[in-house]
């Protein structure tokens, strides 16, 4: 091993204000799952995300996942559209609630849900009787899914949108900000996303009736009564006011760790994109990432695995890309739709270090060792 420090893949990085906004959480004794810090971190996810959006901020962003599917109607037994290529939180809430995922691959562009694939999967699962009830749609890596097409899509047979940036806060499609374009919006604060309440989420939606649905959901669905009386099976998902403050204070710098990581990417691409093995996701017209994660596409798993040792060696995180859900043991029995997309960037992709706290000659050393493999 080398004798570097450790270079993580995606470590927190605070703004200093934070503390502050938990001391005041301690001073004034609100500790406890509601209270004025999260007040304040809903408000300011709010006016960021703008489209008169309604925040509820939760502690986490599965728990977001699992209540915006009961609130988009999904039961036991329903069919839900799910993006193959993510992380398996994504998937994991539809069987939280007995339905049953139906996993789509990518398209090249954005490697996010393919609208054409969706499109035929909705139509054969109509001809079947059995039209799906929801479709899951992810901001993976920070880029837009093609909200132009799926929204149609979603339109035309009249089936929602669950939009999952829980990797996407700060990023948009021509100036609209990811987590507005799903019927829900789902954002995750975990400790490796571009902002952190350590661990924490949120749910958003046009809707004020569905928010008020949410919170009321997510903090045991407690009856209006002076008594502990349910009507209905609630949850504990509410986000700690402790940790709220946490978010307060990460909100105050979104847009610096935005640019941070899009310098990232732009400093990996302009000094690694001359090597024939690599090349990059490039942002198509109107796009705007958020670039959480810098990703590369090595030309065979034999270089990307050569890559990620020789980093490891060096003492450097790398991860290969998401595996893709129709692939994982747990999900072998579901129905999928696939192209060979996302099989090809789980073979061939890595994702490099990309913190906003990471310096130049942090990135250099990453550059460097590449370098070295690819020439
Ligand atoms: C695409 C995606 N969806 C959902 C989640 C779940 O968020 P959380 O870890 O806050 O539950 C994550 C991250 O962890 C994610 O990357």
């Amino acid at each position: 091993m080398s004798k570097n420090n450790k270079m993580w893949l995606s470590s927190p990085h605070m703004g200093g204000d934070e503390l502050s906004y938990v001391n005041e959480a301690f001073d004034t004794n609100w500790i406890a799952p509601l209270g004025p810090n999260v007040n304040m971190f809903e408000k300011e996810i709010s006016s960021f995300i703008g489209n008169g959006i309604n925040v509820v901020a939760l502690n986490s962003g599965t728990s977001a996942i699992h209540l915006g599917l009961k609130m988009l109607g999904v039961e036991k037994n329903d069919i839900v559209l799910c993006q193959s290529f993510t992380f398996s939180a994504s998937a994991n809430p539809i069987h939280y609630l007995g339905a049953i995922p139906v996993f789509i691959d990518s398209e090249k562009e954005t490697w996010n849900i393919d609208p054409e694939l969706a499109e035929q999967a909705i139509v054969e699962y109509i001809e079947k009787g059995q039209k799906p009830k929801a479709i899951i749609a992810v901001c993976l890596y920070g880029m837009p899914y093609n909200s132009e097409k799926l929204n149609s899509i979603s339109e035309k047979y009249d089936i929602p949108i669950l939009e999952d940036s829980a990797e996407a806060l700060g990023s948009s499609y021509k100036g609209n900000m990811c987590g507005s374009f799903g019927d829900i919006g789902v954002l995750s604060f975990n400790g490796n996303k571009i902002i952190t309440t350590s661990g924490g989420g949120a749910l958003l939606t046009k809707s004020k009736s569905v928010s008020d649905k949410v919170l009321y959901m997510a903090t045991q669905a407690k009856d209006e009564e002076v008594h502990y009386q349910h009507s209905e099976i609630g949850y504990n998902y509410r986000m700690s006011n402790v940790l709220a403050g946490i978010g307060i204070g990460q909100m105050n710098v979104i847009e610096d760790r935005v640019e941070s990581r899009r310098r990232n990417y732009d400093f990996y691409k302009k000094s690694l994109s001359h090597l024939k093995d690599i090349t990059f996701l490039d942002e198509p017209k109107d796009y705007y990432s958020n670039r959480w994660l810098t990703c590369i596409l090595t030309n065979s798993f034999k270089k990307r695995e050569e890559i990620r040792e020789a980093l490891l060696i060096e003492n450097i995180e790398s991860r290969p890309l998401w595996k893709p859900m129709h692939l994982q043991p747990v999900f072998s029995e579901s129905d999928s739709y696939t192209n060979g997309v996302s099989d090809d960037l789980f073979d061939k992709g890595l994702c490099l270090p990309s913190g906003s706290n990471l310096s130049k000659t942090d990135l250099q050393r990453v550059i460097n060792c590449i370098i070295k493999i690819c020439k």
